[in-house]
């Protein structure tokens, strides 16, 4: 904590209470409020937490204003364009980029535990062919922790290691028996001898009668976006695996609050839902009126894809994928139509006073959609994507929590409902 404070008066009673300043290695200064109830009497009201830091993490680093990312100190831009989606998960559970040895132990440790439970897919079996995918998701990785619940201590950092590795190798594994029960297809175990993203390719879209290759294409493109989406400090959904976890729950409990979290169109579903509205808005001529649409405040219509809590810049993730989305379709030889209609909305909205004093900006998920698209996951999965990715920082998060001594997460409230009142007997009541 560094040595300096901030006076605050309570010009109601005159008293006073220096409150610590505590400043990270970057990032805005954050007021130690902790002393504020005990001592001047107050709590402090803060609806979607957009001025409180929940806890100190050495993981990801964001500056909205100026459109900087980093894990764990490099920048997005590099670890997009020389890293892999495997080696930032080295990078976010562990704090450092992995040597060869090392690298080559993390990956045949999550190739290891690529698979699951054969029980695992008889309860995928009991969901009805067309349950939303991330329903499966919540309610299946839920489910790990009836497998490994009772041999798990959570005092024991190598058990705790070994649970976030079991959920990175085993998330694509059911994403795609997700998937596979939806289209009525046989079971397809993974592939070890692919690599990670090879591995999903073949677990979606193999089939027993004919042979699979993996497109070195889509394997490449999927890991970009996975490292894309690897973390992204305290957003809604880490912040729920951060809550779950501070009650000492089960990782993988953890995780599917996670997962649920992500769900929701104003977090991870915008991908799914930017599609939705492109659709819906089927044509370039009527741009305008959805345009129109979202900056009137009587209608609930918002541009899925555009704004975000802390970017007020490009969303740097949105840059890396806006160029991604235009060479994969070059190379793969797709118009979309989705395409031009997304450029379009995009154009006219950053030409708009509405969004740009709002300083709304693209965000990651207005590209991601049509990449996946193009590729033919279907949009049903594109959130699943985003939850195969996460759950890197979602169990990175979870294992920094783990190391540190964590008070149970519980907020207060403002109580605004009737004050005491006597109870009235039913026959009494009017
Ligand atoms: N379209 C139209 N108006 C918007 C939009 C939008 N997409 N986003 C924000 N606004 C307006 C909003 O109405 C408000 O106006 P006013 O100040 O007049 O009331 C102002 O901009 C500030 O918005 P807010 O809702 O207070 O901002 P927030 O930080 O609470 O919400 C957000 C951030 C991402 C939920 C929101 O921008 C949104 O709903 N965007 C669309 C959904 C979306 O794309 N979500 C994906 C986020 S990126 C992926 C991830 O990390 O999850």
């Amino acid at each position: 904590m560094s040595e300096k404070y901030v006076l605050i008066t309570d010009e109601s009673t005159g008293k006073d209470l220096r409150l610590p300043v505590v400043e990270g290695t970057e990032g805005e200064p954050t007021l130690a409020i902790k002393a504020l109830p005990s001592t001047l009497g107050y709590f402090t009201y803060d609806p979607g937490f957009s001025a409180t830091a929940a806890c100190t993490s050495r993981l990801t680093f964001i500056d909205g204003g100026k459109g900087i990312l980093r894990y764990r100190g490099y920048p997005i831009e590099q670890l997009a364009g020389q890293s892999s989606f495997l080696e930032v998960a080295y990078l976010l559970l562990n704090g450092e980029l992995p040597s060869e040895e090392e690298f080559s132990g993390f990956s045949e440790q999550i190739t290891h535990h690529t698979m699951v439970h054969e029980q695992l897919n008889h309860f995928i079996a009991g969901f009805h062919y067309d349950a939303h995918p991330m329903a499966m998701m919540a309610g299946v990785v839920g489910s790990l922790a009836a497998f490994y619940h009772d041999r798990m201590d959570m005092e024991n950092p190598e058990h705790r290691m070994l649970a976030a590795q079991r959920m990175i190798a085993k998330m694509p594994t059911i994403a795609a028996a997700c998937y596979r029960h939806h289209m009525g297809r046989p079971t397809a175990y993974p592939r070890n001898s692919l690599g990670f993203c090879g591995r999903f390719l073949d677990m979606m879209f193999s089939v027993p009668a004919e042979k699979y290759e993996v497109s070195p294409l889509a394997a490449r493109v999927i890991d970009l976006l996975f490292i894309l989406h690897a973390d992204h400090e305290q957003n809604a959904s880490t912040s729920t695996v951060r809550l779950v976890g501070s009650t000492g729950a089960n990782p993988y409990a953890c995780v599917a609050a996670g997962i649920s979290a992500l769900w929701g169109p104003a977090h991870g579903g915008a991908n799914e839902a930017v599609l939705d509205m492109l659709s819906e808005i089927g044509d370039i001529s009527n741009v305008p009126a959805y345009i129109k649409r979202a900056k009137d405040k009587s209608d609930p219509f918002r541009l899925m894809g555009f704004g975000h809590r802390v970017y007020k810049n490009y969303d740097p993730r949105a840059t890396i994928i806006r160029k991604a989305c235009y060479d994969v379709l070059d190379e793969m030889g797709v118009d979309d139509p989705m395409m031009d209609l997304a450029m379009e909305l995009e154009r006219i909205a950053l030409e708009d006073d509405y969004f740009i004093e709002k300083k709304l900006y693209p965000n990651v998920d207005f590209y991601s959609g049509i990449i996946y698209r193009a590729l033919g996951i279907p949009v049903s999965m594109f959130t699943v994507m985003f939850a195969i990715a996460r759950t890197v920082g979602w169990v990175a998060q979870w294992l920094e929590q783990s190391k540190e001594p964590t008070r149970i997460g519980r907020p207060r409230q403002v109580y605004s409902g009737p004050t005491a009142r006597d109870y009235v007997p039913m026959e009494k009541r009017s």
